[in-house]
């Protein structure tokens, strides 16, 4: 099968090197020409577990080619696949198509009969309708099926999700379409995941999954809330409660709320879909409220934490939106550094083991960068862990006691061992126990 990725970002180009990897021969096309380049030595664009390997293995033999010709990209294309950014409009919060509608109309004169296009890309309901009728109007001789095909990796296990997906959404009411997915795909572990929905069910299931696990993570927060104030303890209640299997284990971990390039955007590009059909979501709206006010909460007690010291220094560990991944868009990491930076003067240096170069695109000169957690503590009045990084859990607390100005840690991902981070002196606090 001869696929055809539009767009090398967080979903595209591990979607294009996975299809590689299954056998198909795969062409990535991307506007950004250095990008492409860089791909074509083999240099990965962002970090993700395996990504490199994989990419460098598909590369050598032939599986997988890096275009910036939309032309020569989509000609011999059986499979045509759109993931493109769909960013939030910074005032109403809608999805952004504008990059969907570009793609697809650059694409247009070149696509070969009986192609089916599939949209990967987040996007509200109706797009599917919008989009095929462009493409029509642009070349009417073409015979083509317009499908959605949503992706639901996350980000730091783009490569494991996508080889080993819950369920595979395949929005079209063709069968035409839906064979040649199922061909995509190969093998039968796969076609027994596919599900068969009209295009605008499978466009909200995207939108409405999101959502839900959003709404999750806001709940256990707000429960990790009132774990602190009856003296109850939050990794028991989360575990007691996904122990039922309607409820589930997964997206109970309480925090410091959600980030990322998705559930952010998606809950208020729903909420305002909603909106537009005078539907209340209301649950998805104290969703979005719920968590961008968990940000002030948090950003407030680490305030609290230094509040008696006139220029205080906070030592942050983890500026990634989660671990895994270098990417800190609607970070919640950063977004409370942000907000501490609002309300004082205080003087932040924090340490990531991936996302220090795109932190620094964000909060430039703001913030001091350090090497390590060692550094980052040096002279610090409070060190505050904000993102889950496994090597946070084993820092040396002897090194960290000797170079802090007081002993305090704020462990907002509950990560450190309490007894030990105690017998060292420390004043400790975590997220929804003591
Ligand atoms: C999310 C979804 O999980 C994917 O299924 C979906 O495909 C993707 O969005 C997308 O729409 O492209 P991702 O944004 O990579 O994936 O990250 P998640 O692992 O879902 O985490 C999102 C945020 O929730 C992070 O800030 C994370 O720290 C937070 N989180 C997650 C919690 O605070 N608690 C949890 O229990 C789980």
């Amino acid at each position: 099968m001869k696929v055809t990725i539009i767009g090398t970002g967080y979903v595209g180009l591990p979607t294009g090197v996975c299809l590689a990897e299954f056998g198909n021969k795969v062409m990535c096309a991307d506007k950004d020409v250095s990008k492409i380049d860089k791909l074509k030595r083999g240099e990965v664009t962002l970090y993700e577990k395996d990504l490199e390997e994989l990419l460098n293995k598909n590369l050598n033999s032939g599986q997988i080619k890096f275009t910036s010709s939309i032309k020569e990209a989509v000609s011999k294309a059986d499979i045509i696949i759109i993931a493109v950014g769909t960013p939030p409009n910074p005032v109403t919060h809608e999805a952004d198509l504008q990059y969907i509608f570009k793609a697809a109309e650059e694409i247009s004169p070149y696509i070969k009969d009986n192609a089916t296009i599939a949209i990967k890309s987040t996007v509200p309901v109706g797009t599917g309708d919008k989009v095929e009728m462009l493409i029509r109007n642009k070349n009417n001789d073409v015979k083509f099926d317009l499908i959605s095909l949503p992706e639901f990796l996350r980000e730091g296990y783009a490569i494991y999700d996508f080889m080993n997906p819950d369920r595979i959404v395949v929005g079209t009411d063709s069968e035409r379409a839906y064979k040649q997915i199922q061909a995509l795909y190969k093998t039968s572990y796969y076609k027994e995941k596919m599900i068969k929905v009209s295009r605008r069910s499978s466009e909200l299931i995207k939108y409405a999954s999101n959502a839900f696990l959003a709404m999750k993570i806001q709940f256990i927060n707000e429960l990790a809330n009132l774990c602190e104030s009856v003296d109850a303890d939050i990794l028991e209640v989360s575990y007691g409660m996904g122990k039922d299997s309607r409820i589930g284990n997964k997206f109970l971990n309480a925090g410091i709320g959600y980030g990322g390039s998705c559930f952010p955007k998606d809950t208020q590009a729903l909420s305002y879909i909603a909106k537009l059909n005078n539907v209340k979501l209301n649950l998805v709206d104290e969703t979005i409220l719920g968590n961008y006010l968990r940000i002030k909460q948090m950003a407030n007690r680490i305030l609290d934490a230094v509040k008696e010291i006139k220029n205080p220094k906070i030592a942050i560990l983890g500026l990634a939106f989660k671990n895994g991944t270098d990417d800190c868009r609607e970070s919640p990491s950063i977004n409370i550094i942000k907000e501490i930076l609002n309300k004082t003067n205080a003087n932040i240096s924090a340490y990531d083991p991936k996302a220090m170069e795109n932190a620094y695109k964000i909060l430039g000169d703001k913030i001091k960068y350090a090497k390590n957690e060692y550094e980052a503590s040096e002279n610090a009045d409070v060190l505050v862990i904000l993102t889950e990084w496994g090597e946070f859990a084993n820092i040396d607390l002897d090194i960290i006691e000797s170079k802090m100005q007081h002993k305090k840690i704020l462990d907002f991902k509950n990560m450190l061992n309490y007894k030990l981070v105690l017998e060292k002196g420390f004043s400790y606090s975590r997220i929804g126990r003591k």
